[in-house]
């Protein structure tokens, strides 16, 4: 049964909303950066982080994420990582990606000696390779680290956050699309962040802050509100405050859910308490994503099949799953129509066989 259900997961065509460069490079291809960068001493630590599968909580993630970040230091780094992503979305039968990505970091931290024209050179070779080899397709959000905002009295600092915009806006004819919002939430809330993502949207960029996963329904309703956040990454402690629920049903913002990552880091003690069945029946629109999958030690298909199995959904269930997944996003129109069109087709032939 299990081995049925992950063909069948592996054949739906999906989109991927909610995901991290940084998160999603191989165990082998990070230890093959490490030595590559031997003199910074990582090899142990990478080596490690495979046999970890829960974390005390973010903070202790990130210090892995940021392992990870480290590893990236020429283009040929970032288009390698990049179009192996590529090949991990042609694996599962992913057509579209949002691919969050920590350019600040990349660009001012770990002394890399790295330019912005490096990183779009990597980034589209990569994604220009993975699409000629794989046919898959790729965008962009640039991610603002939001605690590097404020200073140790609490008080708000924008100018990092400006530099991200203008990174993007150099970024728009290589695929950037959004403005995220990363990083630890607690202490670090959405509103003051409202000028910089008012700015974007009035330039064309969406607004996908990470809200509702550290801190609780106060950072959904800033995002929602503050922010006009287009979709909220994570949002699932929206649960916490039957308004809000209400809301984002009503305004139809969607959530990237994300829930290996939420158990990993000790949001949730198992899939049972997480409230993402809780959500989609109060009419919120949700999108299933990984995260990080590399360090989570999960795929895009895992998180359906567990979802799957944990709240027995039909194969009706994953199609509306998949289909929120590319309305949900900023996909070209034309992907998007040829996508919609596969998933009908999925849904005839596996409804096809049920009957057999
Ligand atoms: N950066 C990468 N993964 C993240 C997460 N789950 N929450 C906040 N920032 C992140
Ligand atoms: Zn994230």
């Amino acid at each position: 049964m299990t081995n049925q259900l992950k063909r069948l997961i592996r054949s739906l065509p999906k989109a991927e909303l909610h995901i991290h460069l940084e998160g999603t490079i191989r165990t082998e291809t990070a230890i093959a950066l490490a030595q590559k960068y031997s003199h910074l001493g990582l090899i142990d630590a990478v080596k490690k982080l495979k046999g970890i599968d829960t974390f005390t909580g973010i903070e202790d993630f990130l210090a892995y994420y940021q392992l990870c970040m480290k590893l990236l230091r020429s283009a040929d780094d970032f288009a390698l990582a990049v179009y192996e992503y590529g090949q991990a979305m042609f694996a599962q039968n992913i057509l579209y990606s949002e691919v969050h990505i920590s350019v600040y970091q990349h660009l001012h931290l770990f002394q890399k000696g790295l330019n912005l024209s490096d990183i779009f050179n990597g980034l589209e070779k990569g994604r220009q390779k993975a699409h000629d080899d794989f046919g898959v397709c790729i965008q962009w959000i640039f991610g603002i680290p939001r605690r590097r905002h404020f200073n140790s009295d609490g008080i708000f600092n924008p100018e990092i956050a400006v530099t991200v915009l203008e990174y993007a806006v150099q970024g728009k004819e290589c695929g950037v699309i959004g403005i995220g919002l990363g990083g630890n939430e607690v202490n670090a809330p959405p509103e003051p962040f409202e000028r910089v993502f008012k700015k974007a949207k009035e330039m064309g960029f969406k607004a996908l802050p990470h809200a509702g996963e550290t801190d609780g329904a106060s950072s959904v309703w800033g995002a929602l509100n503050e922010l006009q956040a287009d979709r909220i990454c994570h949002g699932v402690r929206a649960i916490e405050d039957e308004k809000l629920v209400r809301t984002l049903a009503e305004r139809k913002v969607p959530l990237d859910i994300c829930p290996t990552s939420n158990l990993r880091i000790n949001l949730y003690p198992s899939l049972r308490e997480h409230p993402f069945s809780e959500l989609e029946q109060a009419g919120v629109i949700v999108t299933i994503n990984s995260d990080d999958p590399s360090i989570f030690g999960t795929t895009l298909c895992d998180e359906y099949l567990a979802l799957a199995k944990e709240f027995d959904y039909s194969n009706k269930d994953l199609a509306r799953f998949a289909r929120n997944s590319f309305e949900a996003s900023f996909v070209p129109n034309r992907v998007k129509k040829t996508a919609l069109q596969k998933i009908v087709l999925w849904e005839k032939e596996t409804h096809r066989k049920e009957r057999k």
